[in-house]
């Protein structure tokens, strides 16, 4: 573990943006667990709650998965800019990230996800009713797994263009900007 105790290096605060994010993937309990999605189409702001499913450190990119017929995939196809939000509570740091989304669905990347699955997060994408459908009553919704890649089934890879993290002391906040454009060298920024 890099050593951010006092934050004064921004590269080492890159490095441990990194091993915040691995922890989200592999440690349930993590706040780096799950993020807040924020997609932006028509004029309107949408923000909802996904797991952090994994990461690339060389592409600079972030995974969730999600069913392809969820609002956000609409969304995304309408406008592929989204933001990622993390928050460690007890670290007082926040990790901001924008990128650009892409949809993977029905291919080798889905299908090698999938086999990796448990049963029980399998189901959830052989739903009988398309998620945020009115239903009448909430029982009527049932899962029926089989024994396939189901075509609901769709991971996101978020490119990252842009992290900006936020780090909270009463000594004095610090935060810095990292952009792709620049080669992601950390700029300590107002915060
Ligand atoms: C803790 C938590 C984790 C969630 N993880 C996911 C996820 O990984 N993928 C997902 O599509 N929805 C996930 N959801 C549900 C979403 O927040 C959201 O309700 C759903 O995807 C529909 O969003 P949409 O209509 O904006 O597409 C999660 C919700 C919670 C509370």
């Amino acid at each position: 573990m890099h050593n951010t105790e006092n934050h004064t290096n921004t590269n080492d605060i890159y490095e441990n943006i990194w091993e915040c994010l691995d922890k989200g993937v592999k440690d349930r309990v993590s706040d780096y667990h799950t993020f807040s999605l924020a997609t932006s189409s028509n004029d309107i702001a949408e923000i909802r709650t996904v797991v952090l499913r994994g990461y690339d450190k060389e592409k600079q990119s972030i995974i969730f998965h999600t069913n392809n017929l969820t609002g956000k995939i609409n969304e995304i196809r309408d406008n592929p800019n989204v933001g990622a939000l993390f928050y460690d509570k007890k670290a007082k740091i926040q990790i901001r990230c924008n990128g650009v989304a892409v949809i993977n669905n029905m291919n080798q990347f889905c299908k090698d996800r999938w086999d990796k699955m448990s049963h029980q997060s399998k189901e959830c994408y052989y739903q009988n009713i398309t998620p945020g459908k009115i239903v009448e009553d909430p029982k009527i919704v049932k899962n029926q797994l089989e024994n396939k890649l189901s075509q609901n089934f769709t991971v996101i890879t978020i490119n990252i263009n842009k992290i900006d993290w936020l780090y909270l002391s009463s000594a004095g906040h610090t935060r810095v900007k990292f952009m792709k454009e620049n080669q992601f060298l950390g700029q300590w920024i107002a915060p």
